[in-house]
């Protein structure tokens, strides 16, 4: 039996930091093991334009504890307001991409976009200037099942943004559904897909049974076990247009123990851990490094990190809370869970 793997050092392809003292926290969480990692401007404002993704971006860099050993990649939120000068802009700092999130969709997404048809002026200019486009794929309109929102997305948005840019990249983030895992897998060589952690663990009883579980609580929200099966079967499959995307995401203890809880699920301690526990289940550790360290990197057009990584077969528990540097408790994802690989 495989007792320790090593493997060219990962990315994470979505995530969020939040922002000032939290950025101890996060940034450091994250750069034990990826070396860079897409970061989400959903920020109370939002990152709109590239000034201000460079300062954020700083605000990263501050919190990493050795700043060669990680390069966060800073996305601008797509807006009404976001112009093809937007864009320009974004290229020239070196922004590599922006995040579409619809209106309501989720965490801070009130600024979002309305209507897409009317930005379709600036996804062209991104098409043109190879600026990428990270899509949250779900309606939200009232009247559409909360488990039927990423499906009607893809039937009703995605396929028109697809077939109208047939050059712009598009990553579709953390995909929940067969629906997604059929879409991406016969669309072009510019469409591919993050997957997180929580999706190929879990399924929608791990949400709901024996009471409501609100860490396992995310958006878009756990979905049957046979779309959990699709999302298992396409990782192992090691299609390389399916790769890593945790999207960690830290709520305080009391905004996800609440009446009305918050989306989101802090993983970053231990997501390269439970992705390996994924793969050694589905007898496809040698797909691993595939799905966390090239495919991404490829996609996005940049080198593939030039280190390595070693994964210990040895368990280990996840710990049942972490204190903020604020001082707040947070509970990080499976908490209190044992583990059966380890980071060297
Ligand atoms: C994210 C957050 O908390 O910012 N929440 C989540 O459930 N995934 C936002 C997002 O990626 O949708
Ligand atoms: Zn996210």
């Amino acid at each position: 039996m495989t007792q320790q793997i090593t493997i060219q050092s990962p990315d994470d392809w979505h995530l969020h930091f939040r922002d000032g003292s939290m950025l101890n926290e996060t940034v450091a969480a994250t750069a034990r093991c990826f070396r860079r990692a897409i970061v989400m401007p959903n920020l109370v404002p939002p990152i709109t334009n590239a000034a201000m993704a460079l300062e954020y971006k700083n605000r990263i860099l501050n919190a990493v504890p050795d700043a060669s050993q990680f390069d966060p990649l800073m996305t601008l939120y797509l807006t009404n307001l976001t112009s093809s000068q937007t864009v320009l802009d974004a290229k020239a700092a070196g922004i590599p991409a922006f995040k579409y999130y619809p209106a309501g969709a989720t965490t801070n997404s009130d600024a979002a976009v309305k209507e897409i048809e009317v930005l379709y002026p600036v996804l062209q200019t991104m098409s043109d200037e190879g600026v990428m486009l990270l899509i949250h794929g779900e309606v939200t309109d009232s009247h559409i099942d909360i488990f039927d929102r990423e499906q009607v997305f893809i039937e009703t948005i995605l396929s028109k943004i697809v077939t109208s840019f047939p050059d712009l990249k598009v990553v579709l983030e953390h995909i929940t559904t067969k629906q997604a895992v059929d879409f991406v897998s016969q669309a072009s060589d510019n469409v591919a897909a993050t997957i997180t952690p929580q999706h190929l663990l879990l399924n929608r009883n791990d949400l709901l049974v024996g009471g409501v579980r609100p860490h396992n609580y995310c958006l878009p929200v756990l979905k049957r076990n046979t779309h959990q099966e699709a999302l298992r079967q396409v990782v192992a499959s090691g299609n390389p247009r399916f790769f890593l995307g945790t999207d960690s995401a830290p709520h305080e203890k009391n905004k996800k123990e609440n009446a009305c809880g918050c989306a989101g699920c802090y993983s970053a301690w231990s997501a390269l851990e439970l992705y390996a526990q994924v793969f050694e289940e589905l007898g496809a550790l040698e797909k691993l490094e595939g799905f966390a360290s090239h495919y991404g990197a490829d996609f996005y057009g940049l080198p593939r990190n030039d280190t390595t990584v070693t994964l210990i077969k040895q368990e280990w528990q996840v710990p049942r809370e972490i204190v903020l540097p604020n001082g707040h408790p947070i509970v990080p994802f499976f908490a209190g869970e044992t583990l059966q690989w380890k980071l060297g």
